[in-house]
């Protein structure tokens, strides 16, 4: 089965010949069921693609397809009912509650709709917290400020969240996904909160922070607009994958 490609690599073989393929996550059959009163509900029933490394890729579908099952669960924060995620050719969904915790703390960002940020503490306070679990190289202060200047806040350090607007907010949760350098950030309706502009300048911030880290970015949203910001767009509709999506002229690194 090794000779045989997948149209994801001969895609990328036709239309971007250079680039060096390497699958950064493998998400093999998934489904999730749960119990709803004496019957199942199936929310996921046999999801299966690949990242590369590198890539932006949006998961688009509408409400209730199963989008945040399907991150929560690619993100280790979730158990699939079966099929297994891999990263890193790891498969993450046989391990541990301990082994775990050190996968999403070392190789995964996330970044939330509602930003999710520490009230009491500055924006450069939230994005040193994660640099507090775990063992992570140099200084939480120095990496923080790097990380706002990175996202345009350099002006904002001392800032808390509510002297922040919203935009700035969701640009400090990037940087604070950022912060353990992890190999793929993660964010459900990272826009879902923002009023057209800001969501704007929010997506071609991400653009922008994948071509500058080729950190692998990715997103779930409702909005086929947001997911056109993106390189590939696999579509969910009602627990299965209805198409994947190529945004022609866009580079897959
Ligand atoms: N804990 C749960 N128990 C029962 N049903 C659930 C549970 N979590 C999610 N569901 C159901 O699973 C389906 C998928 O939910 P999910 O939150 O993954 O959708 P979504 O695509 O993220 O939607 P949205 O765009 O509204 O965020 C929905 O019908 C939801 O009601
Ligand atoms: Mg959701």
């Amino acid at each position: 089965m090794d000779d045989v490609k997948t149209m994801q690599e001969q895609h990328i073989e036709l239309f971007a010949p250079d680039i060096k393929s390497k699958v950064v996550m493998d998400v093999r059959a998934i489904t999730k069921s749960l119990p709803l009163g004496r019957e199942r509900i199936d929310i996921l029933k046999g999801i299966s693609f690949q990242i590369l490394s590198g890539e932006f890729v949006a998961i688009v579908g509408p409400s209730g397809s199963g989008k945040s099952t399907l991150l929560g669960i690619i993100a280790g924060l979730d158990n699939p009912t079966s099929g297994q995620v891999l990263i890193d050719d790891v498969d993450i969904t046989r391990m541990s509650e301990g082994q775990l915790a050190t996968v999403r703390n070392n190789k995964i960002g996330m970044v939330f709709q509602a930003y999710n940020l520490i009230p009491t503490l500055t924006a450069q306070e939230n994005v040193e917290v994660p640099l507090y679990v775990g063992k992570h190289k140099g200084s939480p202060s120095s990496r923080a400020k790097e990380l706002l200047t990175l996202v345009g806040l350099a002006h904002r350090l001392s800032h808390r969240p509510s002297q922040l607007s919203g935009g700035e907010q969701q640009r400090v949760a990037i940087a604070r996904s950022l912060a353990t350098d992890p190999a793929i950030v993660i964010a459900d309706e990272p826009t879902g909160n923002l009023d057209a502009r800001n969501g704007e300048n929010v997506l071609s911030l991400i653009a922008d922070l994948r071509d500058k880290t080729g950190k692998t970015f990715i997103i779930a949203t409702h909005d086929q607009n947001v997911a056109s910001h993106a390189d590939r767009a696999i579509r969910i509709v009602d627990g299965l994958i209805a198409s994947i999506e190529s945004m022609a002229g866009r580079s897959i690194q």
